[in-house]
């Protein structure tokens, strides 16, 4: 069969990481086609939480501001509520998603970008619209069935789903981000390691006005504790916000031994209604779906010419918000690598990087979130919950924290503790934040005398703590400075698919270094110098104060790589600039 076209990339799947993976590509000028199977694009609210680290990427590739617009705002996320349903009694708040006024600060050091909460079913099509509107062609409808593989190329076999025949698309390279049942990751034969359907949990799309019982505690999560909460699902009965206040999504577990329920109207309505805990509430449900928790990582994101990212090969609950975050990262950072493999600025090495820097982080992805739903048996615990199904007695435990006994006392303090326990999963800063990249793509350290090392190892709680550093392999530190008096973050001077080198005065000997680089070898590197009098100024001092912390001088070198993580660095100016310069980014960029 002679291929219907070619293309250098066939992106399969129009999830957060196919439609990031489009819309960079777009931005950095690579020919490449969208598949996906279906007429449309996502049409229920899945995934939705949008840490800051995603919001950089979208800020880079120019939808920050429309994601804004459409999402709920960060203020309106975190008074995560733990009750017995949303109108009956509250067991405690956590102050969540950077809502806590000391990792509030620790978001706005950390980043120029807030949290939010932006339902799939709206962030799809930003990214889908900006992409194709950058160029992307999609074709809906049209199902990715199988590919082979030869030296220079992949042709992929595809069911047009309209006029269901199928045909032949040639490409250089296939991203496979056809999510948690994929079939590019199976027929690539991706080493999966893990379990999927470890229990079953039943999602209720629905719409009623809660505006009256939740705006003095506003929340894109109430956890409800009741009779069979503990079974299967994400650790207890869950009441999601989709719009505030009148979109909604419930969750609740079954036993996933026994299959899920019969999802009537009047299943579904009777349960929503139970957990908002009243009975005659005015619902419409809008749809309803079983789905698996599944504890599944790839460790191998690649086979020869095929890559996988998102869902496609990390599959695990929705604890700690982190699916469509990871898959959106996952584009990001391979899709400036394709662009420089695919116009020769890079060897084919670099590629492998992608595996190498995002399997370790899908991994630690699918642990945390299952860790998560486990952690919550403290609060059942606390409550002297744990294995009681009688409803009478689970009520009797319950009131028990209300006497002046020290039994009650004791019980108080220990339903605190593991509600405070639950920041692992809802104030996760630094699993968010605290990306380390090691691979052949990042060049170590080489004892440049003075450099500290990344504090990342002896940092006490690097789950929640976020870390800064210019170490190899970090993301960019961000630090307001100043481009004609008006506040940049550092991390908007690089990215947008480019190699930037910062530096202050006395590194002017970098522009010259750049230049021969670039003569040499075509790869562009933007010489940032940051400093008084300089296009960047930093009026408040706290990028020198970071670069200082870290021990390079005003005239030292940071290479960022354009997915803003810390290619090389070094203290201060090398005897030979352009020759260090162009060693490193051989190195990270794999040229022999
Ligand atoms: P995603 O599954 O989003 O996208 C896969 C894409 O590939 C789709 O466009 C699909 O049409 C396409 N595709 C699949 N097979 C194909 C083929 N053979 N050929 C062509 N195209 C193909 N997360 C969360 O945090 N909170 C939540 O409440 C939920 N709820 C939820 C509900 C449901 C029903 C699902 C399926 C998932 C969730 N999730 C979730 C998980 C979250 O949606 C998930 O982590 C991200 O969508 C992953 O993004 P991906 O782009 O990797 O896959």
């Amino acid at each position: 069969m002679t291929p219907a076209f070619t293309t250098d990339v066939l992106v399969v799947g129009t999830g957060p990481a196919g439609a990031a993976m489009a819309l960079a590509l777009a931005t950095y000028g690579v020919d490449h086609v969208v598949i996906t199977r279906y007429a449309s694009l996502a049409t229920e609210p899945r995934a939705h939480i949008t840490n800051q680290r995603t919001m950089e990427v979208l800020r880079d590739l120019g939808v920050e501001d429309r994601v804004v617009a459409q999402a709920t705002p960060q203020h309106l996320m975190g008074t995560t509520t733990f009750c017995t349903s949303i109108a009956g009694e509250e067991l405690g708040r956590l102050r969540s998603w950077g809502n806590d006024p000391l990792v509030q600060a620790a978001h706005d050091l950390a980043s120029p970008s807030r949290m939010c909460d932006m339902p799939q079913n709206l962030m799809e099509p930003v990214l889908v619209t900006e992409a194709t509107r950058r160029g992307t062609p999609l074709r809906y409808q049209t199902e990715y069935l199988s590919h082979r593989e030869d030296a220079d190329g992949v042709t992929v076999t595809v069911r047009d789903r309209l006029r269901d025949d199928t045909y032949e698309i040639r490409a250089r390279y296939l991203y496979g981000a056809d999510g948690g049942r994929s079939r590019v990751a199976e027929n690539a034969g991706l080493p999966m390691r893990g379990e999927m359907g470890v229990a079953g949990s039943l999602n209720i799309l629905f719409r009623a006005d809660l505006s009256d019982l939740v705006a003095h505690r506003p929340s894109v999560l109430y956890w409800v504790l009741q009779p069979g909460s503990d079974i299967g699902g994400i650790g207890m009965g869950v009441v999601r916000m989709v719009r505030p206040w009148d979109e909604w999504l419930t969750i609740w577990g079954y036993d996933v031994a026994d299959g899920p329920p019969d999802l009537s109207e009047e299943f579904t309505t009777d349960l929503v209604r139970r957990l908002v805990g009243v009975d005659d509430l005015e619902v419409e449900i809008l749809g309803s779906s079983a789905w698996t928790v599944n504890h599944m990582a790839a460790e191998r994101y690649d086979a020869g010419r095929v890559f996988c990212g998102g869902d496609a090969v990390h599959r695990h609950p929705p604890s700690n918000g982190l699916g469509s975050n990871t898959s959106i990262q996952d584009s990001f950072n391979l899709a400036w690598k394709l662009a420089f493999v695919l116009d020769g600025r890079a060897g084919p090495g670099l590629l492998d990087s992608y595996s190498a820097e995002r399997a370790p982080i899908g991994r630690g992805v699918v642990d945390r979130a299952n860790q998560s739903i486990g952690e919550t048996a403290r609060i059942f615990e606390a409550l002297g919950l744990a294995g009681v199904d009688d409803p009478a007695r689970m009520r009797a435990n319950m009131a028990a924290r209300r006497g002046s006994d020290p039994d009650a006392e004791k019980q108080r303090r220990a339903l605190r503790e593991a509600i405070r326990f639950k920041v692992y999963e809802f104030n996760a800063h630094g699993f968010e934040l605290n990306h380390r990249y090691v691979s052949g793509a990042v060049v170590p350290d080489d004892g440049d005398a003075g450099l500290r090392p990344d504090p990342l190892p002896a940092t006490a709680d690097a789950t929640l703590e976020h870390v800064a550093t210019t170490a190899p392999g970090a993301r960019l530190p961000h630090a307001w400075v100043t481009v004609g008096g008006r506040e940049r973050s550092t991390l908007d001077l690089t990215g947008d698919g480019r190699f930037t080198l910062l530096t202050g005065l006395g590194g002017e000997a970098w522009r010259d270094a750049a230049a021969a680089v670039a003569a040499d070898t075509g790869v562009t590197v933007d010489v940032v110098l940051v400093g008084p009098g300089c296009a960047v100024e930093d009026p408040y001092g706290d990028w020198a104060a970071r670069r200082e912390a870290d021990g390079l001088a005003d005239a030292g070198a940071l290479l960022v790589r354009p997915d803003q993580h810390v290619a090389w660095r070094t203290a201060g100016v090398p005897d030979d600039p352009a020759g260090a310069l162009a060693r490193a980014l051989a190195a990270v960029l794999a040229r022999t």
